[in-house]
């Protein structure tokens, strides 16, 4: 079992990560001083997979459960749940327990920030992506018709319990979108991770748990120390954007219906790569590594209808948008990275060609 610290201006809390952990639950509830009324909101199929696993974390009711996935990702969904919490009586020290992927972390994560102007909230994230990047940071939201995570606020977690035996059930595509986010640590923190992504993944594939919990792991220790430094993203943290401008924009330009969210990233850091290599910032065999290692992972969904414009207007929406400024992140080195500030519009526009967008 990993153990990490995470430092957030509310304090630090633990990340607990390791096949397994999951059955420490209530121990690490306990060793946090988490209160003990334990409510705990998932998915109808996270539930049923997973809910048996959870009588012992001491929840002192039946589940509450919303429905999960991008189109879910919504105002709908706060209100669902507040309302529950509102039924069930929930007080200042009612502690949530969010027990799915980066849908479910996020909208009952903004939930936890508002209702009483803030309870604590657990997450046990069930998705490669949660349990590598979401449930990590205290970054909860949703998103805008016109734009993805505009709502939201910051809350950081009481504690993060991150278990890879319940990733056995996780369907493929969902799997694979999980290992982008990871590629996204490999470009911008430690290149050894790309390597041994390439060397072992058909064990990956095939969920070994000596394959995938060491992924996990790394991850979530590169993930802690960019939010420990940085929890408001107002430097380093901005890294852990590469991908995200165009990888957001696609979301929001199909409406959030054709792709996962690592997917898009997995886009996006193609196109940030393209950008880099054209503008000399990233070495040309980096972005021939990664592509080469995105294309091993199996094919993207089709970006051949999607119109440059579109994508480029979502950007302008996008909060990476600050007064008027993007901060795009590029890949200078294997391991590094350097904000730019004056990305064009033609450049994006090249780039997203070059991925394969339309006009
Ligand atoms: P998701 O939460 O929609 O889950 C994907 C699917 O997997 C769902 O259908 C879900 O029911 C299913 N599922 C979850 N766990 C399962 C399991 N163990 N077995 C079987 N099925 C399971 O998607 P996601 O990829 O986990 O999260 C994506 C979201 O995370 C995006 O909205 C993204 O913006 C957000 N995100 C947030 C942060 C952050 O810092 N807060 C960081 C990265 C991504
Ligand atoms: N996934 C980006 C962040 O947490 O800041």
């Amino acid at each position: 079992m990993d153990r990490l610290v995470v430092s957030a201006a509310t304090g630090p809390y633990s990340v607990v990560i390791g096949n397994g952990t999951i059955d420490a639950l209530a121990t690490e509830m306990s060793a946090a001083r988490l209160g003990a009324r334990r409510l705990l909101i998932s998915s109808p199929r996270v539930w049923d997979f997973h809910g048996p696993r959870f009588r012992k974390a001491g929840a002192d009711r039946t589940p509450i459960l919303i429905e999960d996935g991008e189109r879910y990702k919504n105002l709908n969904s706060v209100a669902r749940v507040l309302d529950a919490l509102v039924k069930a009586e929930a007080d200042r020290s009612t502690v949530i327990i969010a027990v799915g992927g980066g849908v479910i972390g996020d909208v009952v994560g903004f939930a936890a920030a508002t209702y009483l102007r803030g309870v604590p909230v657990v997450h046990v994230p069930t998705t490669l992506l949660a349990q590598v990047d979401s449930a990590i940071g205290g970054k909860t939201g949703v998103n805008h018709p016109l734009g993805k995570n505009l709502i939201g606020a910051f809350h950081a977690p009481s504690l993060v319990v991150a278990d890879p035996v319940v990733l056995e059930t996780l369907p493929r595509r969902e799997f694979r979108a999980g290992l982008y986010e990871v590629i996204k640590y490999g470009v911008i923190a430690e290149p050894a991770l790309l390597g041994r992504m390439r060397d072992t993944l058909p064990a990956i594939f095939n969920r070994d748990g000596d394959a995938v919990a060491p992924l996990v792991a790394a991850s979530c220790r590169i993930k802690a120390a960019v939010v420990s430094a940085d929890e408001r993203e107002s430097g380093l943290r901005r890294t852990l954007n590469f991908g995200h401008t165009v990888g957001h924009a696609l979301e929001a330009a199909t409406k959030y219906k054709r792709f996962r969210h690592g997917e898009a990233i997995g886009y996006g850091m193609l196109a940030a790569l393209a950008i880099g290599v054209s503008r000399g910032i990233t070495p040309k065999s980096l972005g021939e590594e990664v592509d080469a290692l995105i294309t091993q992972l199996g094919p993207l969904p089709s970006v051949a209808d999607i119109s440059a414009k579109d994508v480029l207007a979502a950007i302008k929406r996008d909060k990476k948008v600050v007064s008027g400024t993007l901060h795009f992140i590029a890949a200078a080195d294997r391991g590094k990275t350097v904000e730019v500030t004056d990305l064009s519009d033609k450049e994006i526009a090249a780039a997203v060609k070059k991925i394969g967008l339309r006009t």
